[in-house]
């Protein structure tokens, strides 16, 4: 299986990343492919809502040919897209909601019948959090459960990892760590 991670921290070593070493170990061990891409490092832009995309059929067809244009591409290559970030201000950091903005572009409105070029792909969802769940990461839940049922998407699991700060005591949680591997062999089924 491509497993593809939609890494959405600019702290390459933070919570988020502590918490996906363990999610992703299972997939490792099995030997499963596992891409992954920072898209805080990445220079994007927001949609323009020209909606080029929608004259094209097949393809994503943005009107903007930036670093998302072969990110937009692996996720259609991709068998399990993993989301995976940090609450930020009680939703998604903005690279990763520019991320879905202009995943819009796979929707193909004007088709007859209508189509999404995503149709049917698994993904999953994982948030740190500094608050507990109902500190932003349900409303985080509440957009991906969105997302994935506009766009025609499977969801095959989510995990919260709530109350974090240091990410050396996130690393050191061993139940923390436990509960994620589990998650992380969850989504191999
Ligand atoms: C700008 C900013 C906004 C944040 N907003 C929230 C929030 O609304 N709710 C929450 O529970 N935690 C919030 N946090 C805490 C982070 O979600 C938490 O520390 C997370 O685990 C950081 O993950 P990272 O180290 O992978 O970046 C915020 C942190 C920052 C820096």
């Amino acid at each position: 299986m491509k497993i593809l991670v939609i890494q959405g921290s600019p702290r390459s070593k933070g919570n988020t990343a502590a918490v996906l070493e363990s999610v992703l170990a299972p997939a490792r061990a099995a030997g499963h492919s596992i891409e992954s891409v920072d898209v805080c490092q990445l220079d994007l832009h927001g949609c323009r809502e020209c909606f080029a995309c929608q004259e094209v059929p097949d393809d994503p067809g943005c009107s903007q040919d930036d670093a998302l244009t072969p990110v937009i591409d692996r996720i259609r290559l991709a068998d399990l897209v993993v989301w995976a970030f940090p609450v930020f201000c009680w939703g998604w950091p903005a690279p990763v909601k520019c991320v879905i903005d202009r995943l819009y572009s796979v929707h193909k409105f004007n088709q007859n019948p209508y189509k999404v070029l995503i149709e049917g792909k698994k993904m999953a969802l994982v948030v740190t959090a500094g608050g507990d769940e109902y500190d932003g990461a349900d409303v985080c839940v509440m957009t991906y459960e969105k997302f994935v049922a506009f766009a025609r998407c499977k969801s095959v699991g989510r995990f919260i990892a709530g109350n974090l700060s240091d990410p050396e005591a996130t690393r050191r949680d061993e139940a923390l760590a436990k509960r994620a591997r589990k998650f992380g062999a969850s989504l191999l089924g």
